[in-house]
């Protein structure tokens, strides 16, 4: 297999990075990121989640921000959906793409979403069978595939097996999520193996956290499979409420530096990119968690 020449970044800064913040992020300070991301050149920015407010309070005002960004087109803008409930009001809101989310991890499930790995599964073939009969595309998402904060390891079996059934019932890309950032190279590389015995590679993607500093080398261990997806969140923002310990997703920064350096076409670009990253760090007064992005800025402000 030959590294991919082209890879679509999907920016989840908005939704799994602010979802995480202390702080109510303003409504107009979201879309404003989101505006400045598709300005960068992201095509798929996810605007959001319909989830419970008494869950994720962050994500209350998705609808407002989903009406106020800019629908620019070539530009997705898909929100998190864990049940009917939140793709009724998806579909309200117009929304063209909606991602509903599996663990691999019997107890990150409960605590994520309040029910177990096939409660979960059965929920998001509802939600994915209504969605599709809706006109929608659906993303999968599963979390907890190379460890899990409350259980440790996690088997591939168990990954794959989830893959399998979001895969089949309709979920036109799975990404799989180390939402904890505990795993390697070597582990990711063995996962992605196993489980694209299940799903075709070109429709799995790698969704890593920074927490152990691998998710650069997890991604280009994924890359020399072929695996030409990956989430990352602009300035490394977030975590995840539910897995306590984990840092922020791996910085769009970070991942971008190293594709362009590897000279794979992401139609992303770096300026306009820092200037996103800039805008949220000012508003959370406090600096990017990208190593890229610190080190970019301060070259630049060397150089001016
Ligand atoms: P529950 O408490 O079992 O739900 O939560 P329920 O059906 O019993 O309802 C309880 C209340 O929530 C009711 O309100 C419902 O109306 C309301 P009340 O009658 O008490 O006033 N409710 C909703 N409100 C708005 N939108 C909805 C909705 N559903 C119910 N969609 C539930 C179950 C799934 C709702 C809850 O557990 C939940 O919202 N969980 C979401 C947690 C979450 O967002 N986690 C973060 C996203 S996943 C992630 O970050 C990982 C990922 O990024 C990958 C990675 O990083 O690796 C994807
Ligand atoms: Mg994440």
């Amino acid at each position: 297999m030959t590294i991919p020449s082209q890879v679509k970044l999907v920016e989840v800064g908005p939704r799994d990075g602010l979802q995480n913040e202390k702080v109510q992020v303003p409504t107009s300070t979201k879309v404003e990121l989101i505006n400045k991301l598709a300005d960068a050149g992201l095509t798929v920015i996810e605007a959001g989640s319909f989830v419970s407010p008494k869950w994720v309070p962050q994500m209350s005002d998705t609808r407002e921000v989903y009406l106020q960004a800019a629908q620019r087109p070539g530009v997705s803008y898909p929100v998190l959906v864990p049940n009917l409930k939140g793709l009724e009001a998806a579909l309200e809101a117009g929304v063209k793409e909606v991602a509903g989310f599996a663990a691999a991890s019997e107890t990150f499930s409960v605590k994520n979403t309040n029910c177990n790995i096939k409660e979960s599964l059965d929920r998001q073939k509802i939600v994915c069978d209504q969605a599709i009969k809706s006109g929608l595309r659906v993303r999968g998402y599963i979390s907890v595939v190379l460890g899990c904060p409350y259980e440790g390891e996690i088997n591939p079996i168990v990954v794959s097996d989830v893959a399998r059934q979001l895969y089949e019932m309709g979920c036109y890309e799975i990404s799989l999520g180390d939402t904890v950032g505990v795993g390697t190279p070597q582990k990711t590389k063995e996962l992605f193996d196993y489980v694209a015995r299940s799903v075709p590679v070109d429709k799995l993607g790698g969704h890593f956290h920074d927490t152990y500093g691998q998710a650069t080398a997890n991604i280009y261990a994924a890359l020399q499979l072929g695996v030409s997806i990956f989430d990352s969140s602009v300035a490394g923002l977030g975590g995840c409420p539910y897995s306590p310990g984990a840092t922020g997703n791996v910085s769009t920064e970070d991942v971008l530096y190293m594709l362009d350096g590897i000279g794979i076409e992401t139609g992303v670009d770096m300026e306009k990119l820092l200037v996103a990253a800039e805008y949220i760090c000012e508003h959370l007064k406090r600096p990017t968690f990208s190593r890229a992005g610190r080190a970019l800025i301060s070259k630049q402000e060397r150089t001016s």
